[in-house]
């Protein structure tokens, strides 16, 4: 199946000190993507860069990606000008669970937050209710506050220095919040792996279903170059392990599988 499109950007709007939100002119993939999804996006680098899907409007055509400086690749990419014709391969991947989810709690830390508001907009579609908990190192660095605290039934927000919402992090959050508020719900969450090794320890202690959306470095984007190994425990034996791809196995794994 054909998955590799041109895309015009059409806005790109700054949101914070490093980051950018660009949205892009693509109908295949604004029609086709599902919440956990990634694409990749081409620079003058010769690989192209992986980015969750953050948010799509089917019927115009658009989907939109967040994009956090860290190198060349995505300094270019957020510099890109309306206008400016991408490749675009996508969408790319595996998604969060949706069926048998009657209750959702997100979980997100930086960057993490973009396709973690896909997942909300489509749990709010449907009618699911939402608990999101959204970490941040301080408030220049935070994204989508308005729009989570908009489309969640709750929304938490923590910053490291304080200075937005609970001083504190995600887990600190987490941890204040009842029982009875957090039974029947499935966890999801994305961002920095020590932030999601930990959401887990705490889904798990609650008994609750978690699922994490890994992020490692990428080649290929498709399954076929092995770089973004991860691994993953046997189902039969607790100390042996499986290398699973990120990308075409992923990047959405079962929390309890995961070898961290
Ligand atoms: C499935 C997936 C989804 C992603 N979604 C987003 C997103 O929604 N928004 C966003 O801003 N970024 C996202 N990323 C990370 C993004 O792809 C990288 O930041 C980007 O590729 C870096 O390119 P660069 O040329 O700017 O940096 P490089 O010059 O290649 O690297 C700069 C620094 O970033 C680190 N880095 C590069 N790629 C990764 C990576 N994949 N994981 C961890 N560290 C990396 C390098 O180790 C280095 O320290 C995602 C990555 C994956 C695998
Ligand atoms: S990036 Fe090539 S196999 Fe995953």
């Amino acid at each position: 199946m054909k998955n590799e499109y041109s895309a015009k950007l059409v806005f790109n709007k700054r949101i914070n000190n490093d980051s950018s939100l660009l949205t892009f002119l693509c109908p295949e993939i604004a029609s086709s993507a599902k919440p956990g999804q990634f694409v990749n996006i081409s620079c003058s680098k010769l690989l192209k860069r992986p980015f969750g899907v953050c948010e799509t409007d089917p019927e115009r055509g658009f989907f939109s990606i967040g994009v956090r400086e860290v190198g060349e690749g995505t300094r270019e990419i957020c510099a890109y000008e309306p206008g400016q014709v991408v490749d675009v391969l996508g969408p790319l991947g595996n998604t969060f669970p949706t069926e048998g989810v009657s209750k959702l709690i997100l979980v997100g830390g930086g960057t993490g937050v973009y396709p973690l508001y896909y997942a909300l907009s489509d749990a709010k579609k449907s009618s699911v209710p939402t608990l999101s908990v959204c970490g941040f190192r301080g408030s220049d660095d935070t994204c989508l506050v308005d729009e989570f605290r908009d489309c969640s039934d709750r929304f938490i927000v923590t910053s490291d220095n304080g200075d937005i919402g609970i001083h504190g992090n995600v887990l600190d959050a987490l941890k204040d919040i009842g029982d009875e508020d957090i039974s029947g719900s499935t966890v999801i969450t994305v961002g920095p792996d020590v932030m999601m090794k930990r959401v887990s320890e705490w889904a798990a202690e609650k008994g609750l279903p978690c699922f994490v959306s890994l992020e490692r470095r990428m080649a290929c984007g498709v399954g076929m170059c092995l770089v973004c190994t991860c691994k993953i425990k046997s189902p039969k034996d607790d100390h042996a392990f499986y290398n699973k791809r990120c990308c075409a196995d992923g990047p959405v794994f079962d929390a309890k599988e995961v070898i961290w």
